[in-house]
């Protein structure tokens, strides 16, 4: 069967067969069930979501790819967000009942999800995990495989005195586990996402890392060094408030200003989350996954940050779309990063995508 040119558009002369189509969407001859080469990663704050709220545009571009296109094709997609704080399971909930649309954990990707790929290297090593309520990004490492688990609070529980200007609340004292901190040697100090009590945490990773706690510092026992590790970079991101607010990536340099201020110097740590390869190594795993093996993947990264979700996508050679409804603002200049098109918001942006690639 031939198809007219208004309907395909320029890229293919005057007609083509439908079996030509179907090669270039799903890069093999079968017409039976069109699958879709393209496949989009949506970041979610100041993209899908402002805070709680769903922007408008969202329902659109997720309907769009639902099949609701011109040529009836269901499109995969993914969520990658710097965002994180519960577990996947009870994110996508939320994020399902926000968008009114099923999303799955394989479909969704947060700041600390790729710490699966090395909870391996630390399975019975103690380690530190910070951000969040209380314990829940607990239950969250020790669901990743994480066995010996503590938190902050556990240590201030421990030692009151370690950090005088905090009086554990009742939610906080039902969250701590008791434990005696002088037989624990610390393997690694994980910043799973925002810490709620910046002080706090930055006076507790500093006595971990300089053996205050385990008490060699008095002792001068060999100190054991002690792997820092943050899951979002973000300096800023954008929420329901008008302008950006302070991300993981302002506590990261806060941190380390006080740590040189008292050792003289920054400390070495390991960055996971946009832009970093490791992350975009993993989305395109999932996303290949989604797209069930089909040959020359066509992946767009959907972005409201040029310098995570821009650069990101840059380095890992998709396309991407940097929207006008979050952290980048089209009047301050251009973005940090160059993008391969721009879009004032997410459901031009598909709409764009789907034009380029299918017209
Ligand atoms: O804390 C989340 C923030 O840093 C950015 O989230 O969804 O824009 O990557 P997102
Ligand atoms: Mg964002």
């Amino acid at each position: 069967m031939l198809i007219p040119r208004h309907i395909i558009g320029p890229k293919y002369g005057n007609r083509v067969t439908v079996k030509q189509i179907a090669r270039y969407l799903t890069g093999t001859g079968n017409t039976s069930k069109p699958r879709s080469r393209l496949a989009f990663a949506f970041d979610i704050d100041g993209v899908l979501l402002r805070g709680k709220n769903p922007l408008p545009a969202a329902k659109e571009a997720l309907s769009i790819l639902d099949g609701n296109n011109k040529l009836g094709l269901k499109i995969p997609f993914i969520l990658l967000t710097n965002g994180g704080g519960v577990s996947e399971e009870e994110r996508c909930r939320k994020l399902s009942s926000q968008l009114g649309v099923q999303i799955h954990p394989d479909q969704f990707i947060q700041a600390h999800t790729v710490l699966k790929s090395i909870v391996h290297n630390y399975r019975d090593v103690p380690v530190l995990v910070l951000g969040g309520k209380s314990d829940t990004l607990r239950r969250v490492a020790e669901g990743y495989g994480f066995q010996k688990v503590y938190t902050t609070l556990d240590i201030l529980a421990w030692n009151p005195s370690i950090w005088p200007f905090h009086d554990l609340t009742q939610e906080e004292k039902a969250s701590v586990r008791p434990t005696d901190f002088s037989k624990v040697q610390f393997g690694a100090i994980f910043v799973f996402h925002d810490p709620r009590n910046w002080a706090l945490d930055t006076q507790i990773m500093c006595d971990v890392i300089q053996g205050i706690i385990w008490g060699s510092y008095k002792t001068n026992h060999t100190r054991k060094h002690v792997d820092l590790v943050f899951c979002n970079p973000d300096l800023i991101w954008q929420s329901d408030f008008e302008a950006p607010r302070m991300g993981q990536g302002a506590f990261r340099v806060a941190f380390q200003a006080v740590f040189q201020s008292l050792t003289g110097s920054t400390y070495p740590y390991i960055q996971f989350g946009k832009p970093t390869e490791a992350t975009y190594n993993f989305a395109e795993m999932m996303l290949k996954h989604r797209l069930q093996g089909v040959s020359k993947p066509l992946l767009y990264m959907v972005g409201d940050n040029p310098e995570s979700d821009i650069a990101g996508a840059n380095a890992a050679g998709w396309k991407s779309i940097l929207v006008h409804t979050g952290v980048y603002d089209p009047h301050r200049g251009p973005p940090s990063h160059q993008p391969t098109y721009q879009a004032e918001d997410v459901a031009e942006a598909v709409r764009l995508a789907l034009d380029q690639e299918f017209c």
